[in-house]
């Protein structure tokens, strides 16, 4: 199964957007992984440790038998539509509060294929890669654990609000913990 992160964030790659590609990484393993539209040099030479790296967008790749991942589609994944598809596309994109509908502007509006949804609430980019491996592995979605909003604290008693939805797993939140760490670390705070 490839899965697919379109960047749409045009050449920049912030830190942000770069952990959560790691994480991406770590989840399925890189031979399993398509970053696309990356057409910065030095995000092109930091992706290649994680995936495969292409600068065309998904758009003019055209590929077959894929989904998009869009919170907007009408069907909620399941287990059974790892017979339907070859991949999965994912927006590479940071959350926005509220939603400004992305990922169907960039992807489902220009591609004709299946969508489907992991449910209505915002999920950041590596959340909803996780969740899909886990539904594609067998889990139903009605079965996971979620939290949709998530406090992570700083530094001088100040926290970050993320306010999307987070597996919990055992009782702990399913975050990159390098993410965490750089979240502790800004300056600005
Ligand atoms: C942080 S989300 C961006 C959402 C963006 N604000 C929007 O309005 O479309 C990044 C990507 O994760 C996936 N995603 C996040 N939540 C999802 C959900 N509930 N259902 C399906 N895909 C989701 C989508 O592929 C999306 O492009």
């Amino acid at each position: 199964m490839l899965y697919i992160i379109e960047h749409l964030d045009g050449n920049r790659l912030y830190k942000w957007c770069f952990l959560e590609y790691k994480h991406i990484s770590e989840i399925i393993g890189k031979k399993n992984i398509l970053f696309t539209n990356i057409n910065g040099e030095k995000a092109k030479q930091q992706l290649f440790p994680y995936g495969k790296v292409e600068s065309k967008s998904v758009t003019e790749l055209q590929p077959k038998r894929v989904c998009i991942l869009d919170p907007l589609a009408d069907k909620i994944l399941s287990s059974a539509d790892k017979n339907n598809f070859d991949s999965f596309i994912f927006g590479g994109i940071l959350g926005d509060y509220p939603p400004r509908k992305r990922t169907k502007a960039k992807l489902s509006d220009k591609l004709q294929c299946e969508k489907r949804s992991l449910g209505d609430k915002q999920m950041s980019t590596d959340t909803a890669v996780y969740v899909t491996k886990k539904i594609l592995d067998g889990a139903a979605f009605e079965k996971l654990e979620f939290q949709d909003e998530i406090e992570i604290p700083v530094k001088n008693g100040l926290s970050i609000e993320l306010p999307y939805r987070y597996v919990v797993e055992n009782g702990t939140i399913m975050i990159s913990q390098e993410l965490v760490a750089f979240m502790k670390k800004k300056k600005g705070i």
